[in-house]
């Protein structure tokens, strides 16, 4: 399925094992002994007589699973021409024809409308047949078609299954509720654009712009982390680099609290449990709106904060559980309330202490933290939303109130004393 080596390429791989005596990359076999990576290094090894060399034997591969990581592997190692992905596309294509296009595009690097545009080649050839659904990279099949009754429907839809990929509903959907999902799960994606503002850095609050694996932080230094990852299934592994980062530059009895997706609470629990240690599930009430959750059939009414520690847990003091803060999106469409943030802060840490927040977005715990006169530290890997943290926290000021949104969706009740006076758009709910 991928091009063999070109003769250059080959000599290039040869005359590097020579030179080094040994074959250094492993070849990866499957039990039956076929070579799913690594075709080159063994004629080379044969070629120079290097019987010895490194095997990676991977176990219960089935034949797709196989074809799928010898794609990945390959394509990604190798410096194909676009004419060339394009064939390993249709080559891909003709052997698994029922994957979504978001799947196989992630496979072989290439973009999903490039594998949707083979797609049509070869279905209009009849050389694969024209399926009404695919299979994604989570194992849910999804149907091509959505529900659309005018031709501007019908281009919305087409848009939005494009846009939406494997995020694509797994139910026949109407065009109009296909556009609305688009738009909640892309926006963020969509205002990526935008150049990081040059804004002088801030003496309390630094926000960076780099992947939070390689945040500049000292270890042990840290008494709070306070985040909000992407909650969608493809994000789940980030929850154990989180752990793993969490254990190192947190101070011992330092915690981390994290929003994430109720559905995948379990998950994201086995992922931090073992680095860190569990301590409470916080809830943060929608404010009397539900949101749909169509799985379970839940209309769904608050999300979880989890509560994980580095080492033993020791409070200072008693603390609510329930949280209800008004929802405002004025920054960042997965932006969460400051007064979410400011419960947690102002609880959990001191003045002049460390908080981190490894999944910036529009600065939320960076902003609080300022006000707060906390220091913080954040990063993202979205040079907008860099550009719009920066620019919060430069206006941001020590000593700030919370400023309450105009509008509240329900009346909250309050705990006497828990907040400053003008902070009456936070409320902690009484036991
Ligand atoms: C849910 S949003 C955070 C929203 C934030 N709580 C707010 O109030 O605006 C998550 C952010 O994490 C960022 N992100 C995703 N992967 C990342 C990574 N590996 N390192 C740093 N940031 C990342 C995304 O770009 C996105 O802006």
């Amino acid at each position: 399925m991928i091009p063999d080596l070109s003769e250059a390429e080959y000599d290039t791989l040869k005359a590097a094992i020579r030179e080094a005596g040994r074959v250094l990359v492993p070849v990866v076999v499957t039990t039956d002994g076929e070579v799913i990576d690594g075709q080159g290094r063994v004629r080379a090894a044969a070629e120079l007589g290097i019987k010895d060399y490194p095997r990676e034997v991977i176990n219960g591969l089935d034949a797709e699973a196989g074809h799928l990581m010898r794609l990945s592997l390959n394509s990604v190692r190798r410096h194909l021409s676009a004419e060339q992905k394009r064939e390993v596309v249709r080559a891909a294509l003709r052997s698994m024809p029922h994957l979504s296009n978001s799947y196989l595009g992630e496979k072989v690097g290439v973009s999903d409308k490039t594998v949707a545009a083979a797609r049509e080649g070869l279905e209009s050839t009849s050389e694969i047949p024209t399926l009404t659904e695919f299979r994604g990279k989570d194992g849910k099949t999804r149907p091509r078609h959505l529900m659309a009754r005018t031709p501007r429907e019908q281009r919305e839809a087409t848009d939005a299954l494009v846009r939406l990929g494997d995020d694509a509903p797994t139910r026949l959907m109407t065009a109009r509720e296909a556009v609305r999902k688009a738009k909640r799960v892309g926006a963020a994606v969509a205002c990526a654009t935008r150049p990081v503002a040059e804004v002088p850095p801030d003496t309390l609050a630094q926000v960076h712009h780099c992947d939070f694996r390689k945040m500049p932080v000292e270890p042990g230094s840290v008494r709070l982390i306070y985040t909000d990852p992407l909650y969608h299934r493809q994000h789940l592994p980030l929850y154990s680099d989180l752990a793993e980062w969490a254990s190192k530059v947190l101070q011992p009895g330092g915690l981390l609290v994290t929003y994430l997706g109720t559905s995948f609470l379990p998950e994201v629990m086995r992922r931090l449990d073992g680095r860190l240690r569990y301590v409470w599930t916080c809830a943060t009430l929608f404010n009397g709106q539900k949101t749909s959750v169509f799985g379970p059939k839940i209309r769904c009414g608050w999300k979880p904060l989890l509560v994980y520690c580095n080492g033993n847990f020791e409070p200072t003091d008693w603390m609510g559980d329930v949280i209800a803060a008004p929802v405002v999106k004025r920054n960042h469409v997965y932006e969460q309330p400051e007064g979410e943030a400011e419960f947690f802060i102002r609880r959990l840490t001191g003045e002049g202490e460390l908080v981190l927040d490894p999944f910036c977005g529009s600065g939320t715990t960076a902003a609080v933290c300022k006000r707060l006169n906390r220091r913080c530290v954040t990063t993202d890997i979205d040079p907008a939303a860099v550009a719009t943290a920066r620019e919060r926290v430069a206006r941001t000021r020590v000593g700030d109130p919370l400023v309450r949104p105009k509008r509240t969706l329900a009346p909250m009740p309050s705990e006497p004393g828990d907040f400053d006076p003008v902070d009456e758009s936070l409320t902690c709910l009484p036991a």
